[in-house]
């Protein structure tokens, strides 16, 4: 396993590759890796490409209030697992050499970006959208990986690479969750063992939506408003109300809410948890 540094040595270091024609893919992170990050490296490896996985916790995605600073950075633990998993070259860059000065020039999403997270995270999506076209240009990957969990955000890149024409493949893989649901996340690590608890009504909140437009439900506010109701009950006593961002009802594609459930909806939640927010979504298909 390579690990590069600098987007010279990247570069450097990707060209003999092309020229014997291997195909290169890319899992974008920002480490802390679990078994959600794994599963994309191994949707990689399996499509037998060279597999790049970029770590970088990108301080432009972090609003001034968020956990940058806290952010888990176990960089010796992320290079065993990708070496293990076979990764044949690791970019792990500092913030110098990604931003070695103001950057002016910006990847906007618009439509897609303004709701669900991006209402309560101004400038979250440039900062993602600017750092992966960033990856693209450097990797030059032929296939790029995501994963489900952030639904928005994998929304956000695939629009990105289909309106700016990047030729890339852009692979979304299902969300990996603990075996109670918890979607796996590196937040989870915030999470005292009662909050961590707590944690599994945002998966339950997901089940419920589920059961009840397969059983013929089909107006949103109904829906969002039994999840409430079971998110805010995961209340133990002596802790905080889970605080929600948002509970929607939407469009997979375009994102744009959905007042009643008559095709594919993507269910999306954000709760606070404690010192953690926390996200997580459902794709349901309405009884026909
Ligand atoms: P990060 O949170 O490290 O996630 C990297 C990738 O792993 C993302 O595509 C994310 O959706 C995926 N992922 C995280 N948890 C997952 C889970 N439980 N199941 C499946 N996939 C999961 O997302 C980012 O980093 C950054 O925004 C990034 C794209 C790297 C840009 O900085």
């Amino acid at each position: 396993m390579i690990e590069t540094h600098t987007i010279a040595e990247t570069r450097a270091a990707l060209r003999p590759v092309r020229r014997e024609g291997k195909r290169v893919g890319l899992v974008p992170t920002m480490g802390a890796l679990h078994e959600g990050h794994l599963s994309l490296i191994r949707a990689a490896r399996q499509a037998g490409d060279y597999t790049v996985v970029s770590i970088f916790v990108n301080p432009t995605q972090f609003g001034p209030l968020e956990d940058l600073a806290e952010y888990p950075r176990p960089i010796e633990q992320d290079r065993e697992h990708c070496r293990r998993l076979g990764v044949e070259l690791v970019f792990h860059p500092g913030v110098q050499e990604m931003y070695p000065r103001e950057g002016v020039v910006l990847v906007h999403p618009t439509k897609i970006s303004e709701g669900l997270c991006g209402a309560f995270r101004p400038g979250h999506f440039d900062g993602v959208a600017t750092v992966v076209a960033k990856l693209f240009n450097i990797v030059k990957p032929d296939a790029a990986y995501f994963g489900q969990k952030d639904a928005q955000q994998a929304v956000v890149i695939r629009r990105m690479a289909e309106d700016l024409d990047f030729p890339v493949e852009i692979v979304v893989c299902p969300t990996v969750r603990e075996p109670d649901g918890l979607a796996m996340s590196s937040r989870n690590k915030y999470l005292s063992p009662e909050q961590r608890r707590q944690a599994t009504c945002l998966r339950r909140a997901l089940k419920k939506a589920e059961e009840m437009i397969h059983a013929g439900r089909i107006e949103s506010e109904v829906i969002i408003g039994a999840m409430r109701e079971l998110i805010l009950a995961a209340e133990p006593a002596e802790l905080d109300r889970p605080g929600i961002d948002y509970l929607e009802v939407v469009d997979p594609d375009s994102l744009a809410p959905v007042h009643e459930v008559t095709a594919p909806v993507l269910i999306a939640l954000a709760v606070h948890i404690g010192p953690a927010r926390l996200i997580d979504n459902i794709v349901v298909q309405p009884v026909t």
